[in-house]
């Protein structure tokens, strides 16, 4: 994989006994915008961590551009944009001194500094705000100026965290086409969500997290199919007591639970097309009388929500 500006490997971390993250491999090609989902607690944020250089890992590997992560953050701070899930607040700084700041924290020179943090404010559409304190700015405005200090040295690399948690679908919007701007100009840009629809139509590539393992990666043509081999919906009706075939059912290979509903019964199930109707063969010839066995169209979002229950551990 030549042109992949990010490749982990394995990496692991856990927190006693809480498997943040377990064996993760991610290979993020150049240029593209690239979607870590998964629900609260699934690693999201600690994976980001890690490959921001501000938390040690357990185990694994990480790559920029091919050179492994190790002790010298300075090639990698350059290459890197992290705007992370919580940002501190800095009452007393106006805009684009809160961007003076960061800048500074990266040794840009006086004048640099001032054409860059302009630049940076008319990107994020903050030019109008230049002069206002960073706590009279609505969240939106404070999220999109925390892009900005994420860009202030210009790193290749963006690594986001949800960074849309808490906006207004119109800042929602505004949002995802300031991804794909910074996209256009050249980024590559690592974006989590608990939401996988939010990050549908701006990503190339998605990654669905689940308690720290990986539960499907691709582009979401390829992700549909590998959720919904994972995670489907079949429905049946019978002449015979809803029980007793619920009964049957339930101790069925790739059956993960059954309900009734109302004169049918609704089964998960995990397994392909040719699991489903090893399982029609199976009740047909234990003798239960079917009106109906079909499967349930779900939408990309049921599937992910049913793959991804988002417990704690
Ligand atoms: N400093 C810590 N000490 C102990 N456990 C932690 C720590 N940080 C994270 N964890 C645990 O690691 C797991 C992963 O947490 P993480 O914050 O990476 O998830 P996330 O996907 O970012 O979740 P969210 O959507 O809520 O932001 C969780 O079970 C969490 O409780
Ligand atoms: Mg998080």
């Amino acid at each position: 994989m030549s042109d992949s500006v990010l490749q982990v490997r394995h990496l692991t971390k856990h927190y006693g006994k809480i498997k943040a993250l377990e064996q993760l491999d991610l290979d993020l090609p150049r240029g593209s915008v690239f979607g870590l989902v998964g629900p609260n607690g699934a690693g999201k944020t600690t994976a980001l961590r890690i490959i921001a250089g501000v938390l040690e890992p357990d185990a694994g590997e990480i790559m920029i551009d091919g050179r492994l992560l190790d002790g010298d953050h300075t090639y990698w701070a350059a290459k890197i944009g992290y705007m992370p899930d919580f940002f501190g607040v800095y009452p007393d700084l106006m805009a684009w001194e809160y961007l003076d700041f960061f800048a500074r924290t990266y040794r840009l020179p006086a004048v640099q500094r001032a054409r860059r943090i302009d630049e940076l404010l008319e990107l994020v559409d903050l030019t109008e705000k230049k002069y206002t304190f960073v706590q009279a700015l609505s969240r939106g405005m404070q999220q999109r100026l925390c892009l900005a200090r994420a860009l202030v040295h210009d790193p290749e690399l963006l690594l986001l965290d949800e960074p849309a948690s808490g906006l207004d679908p119109r800042a929602r919007v505004a949002f995802r086409t300031l991804v794909k701007r910074l996209q256009q100009l050249g980024k590559t840009i690592f974006v989590s969500s608990h939401i996988l629809l939010e990050l549908a139509e701006i990503c190339d590539q998605v990654a669905i997290l689940e308690k720290g393992e990986l539960k499907a990666a691709g582009t979401m043509a390829e992700i549909e199919p590998q959720l919904t081999k994972q995670h489907r919906t079949l429905r049946v009706r019978s002449l015979d007591e809803l029980s007793s075939l619920q009964a049957f059912l339930v101790q069925q290979d790739g059956v993960l639970s059954v309900r009734q509903d109302g004169d049918c019964l609704e089964i998960d199930f995990g397994g392909d097309e040719a699991a489903i109707a090893t399982l029609l063969q199976r009740v047909v010839a234990a003798g239960f009388r079917l009106l109906s066995f079909h499967e349930i169209s779900s939408n990309l979002e049921d599937l992910y929500l049913q793959l991804t229950k988002g417990e704690t551990q």
